[in-house]
């Protein structure tokens, strides 16, 4: 994958997070998503490259734009799959709390999971802890291999875990095996993220959130060196038979991080609200300015790049 696509796709994140980050607070999730949506549409339109989107933002008769199978950019001949989320947290963007993110992962055609819109179980940890983790064991086992790969014990992990009732046997299982843990409202591509940032003081990722975000994690891992496992958690027959028409063969496959994203990726972020890893947007007097990051998995480049934008310009 060309290596200058990076620049155009910071682009993108960076123009839904600025138009989404203009609605921060203001209590309405749907409106602060379509302005993100919007905006990363009108960039990804932008872009000379011949695009299909695989994780979007629904199947195409619940999604007016970028659903899934849309077909965005300006046409040519490098043809790539994009699985994006131009507001990743819309509740934390609509409350103004922290780690919402707008965010897209790009793909050599057909390396994706085309994952249906159910819930995945999910583990994720960073570089230290690659391969210590098993969907098939207990939490607490986990905890006890990913303190024996980095080296310490299990009461100086800490584990980071959307707070839901789901989650109830989980927080209380961590909590017996002696971790620290940290309770997210939402945001778990961000707190995937934060395993791999050995500032973020997260060392894993545990729990059941969106199969899609599943995918956009699982890119963003490959490019950190990071380790993410997913099982698909179905609702009821109409989610099962959902998956099975997008071509899921074994409804309890456990997947790896290759099979989520494969080959070689780019991962785009650009921060909407002050975040662990990366800042939100700052207005200033006719601009503002935006933190993103830009990945590559095959050189395991990650750039952080600072942007001032002037909008009179
Ligand atoms: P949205 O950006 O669609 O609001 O998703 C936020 C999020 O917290 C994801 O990060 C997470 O995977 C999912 O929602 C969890 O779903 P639920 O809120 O149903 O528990």
């Amino acid at each position: 994958m060309n290596r200058n696509f990076a620049l155009e796709f910071v682009r993108v994140t960076e123009a839904a997070a600025l138009s989404s980050a203009r609605l921060m607070g203001r209590g309405d999730e749907k409106l602060a998503d379509q302005a993100a949506v919007d905006a990363m549409r009108n960039a990804l339109n932008s872009v000379e490259f011949d695009g299909r989107v695989v994780i979007g933002e629904g199947e195409r008769d619940e999604a007016p734009m970028l659903y899934i199978g849309e077909k965005v950019g300006k046409g040519g001949s490098v043809r790539l799959d994009l699985a994006l989320d131009p507001l990743e947290g819309t509740t934390i963007c609509a409350k103004g709390l922290n780690n919402s993110i707008s965010v897209i992962a790009i793909a050599e055609e057909g390396n994706f999971l085309h994952a249906p819109d159910c819930y995945m179980e999910k583990i994720a940890v960073g570089p230290e802890a690659k391969g210590a983790i098993d969907l098939n064991r207990s939490p607490t086992e986990n905890l006890k291999e990913i303190a024996r790969a980095k080296k310490c014990s299990v009461s100086d992990l800490t584990a980071i875990i959307l707070d839901r009732p789901r989650h109830e046997e989980l927080i209380k299982e961590v909590r017996m095996a002696g971790a620290r843990i940290w309770l997210i409202g939402d945001g778990d591509v961000s707190a995937a993220i934060a395993t791999t940032e050995p500032t973020s003081g997260v060392d894993v990722l545990f729990g059941t959130g969106g199969a899609p975000e599943g995918v956009i994690a699982a890119a963003a891992l490959r490019c950190r060196g990071g380790d993410f496992i997913g099982r698909l958690v179905f609702k009821d027959d109409a989610e099962r038979a959902r998956a099975t028409r997008m071509g899921i063969g074994d409804l309890r496959k456990v997947y790896g991080i290759h099979d989520l994203a494969k080959g070689n990726v780019m991962f785009c972020a650009t921060g909407v609200t002050q975040g662990t890893f990366l800042n939100g947007i700052r207005f200033f007097k006719g601009g503002a300015e935006s933190h993103s990051v830009v990945m590559r998995s095959e050189t395991g480049t990650i750039r952080y790049i600072h942007t001032q934008h002037h909008f009179n310009r």
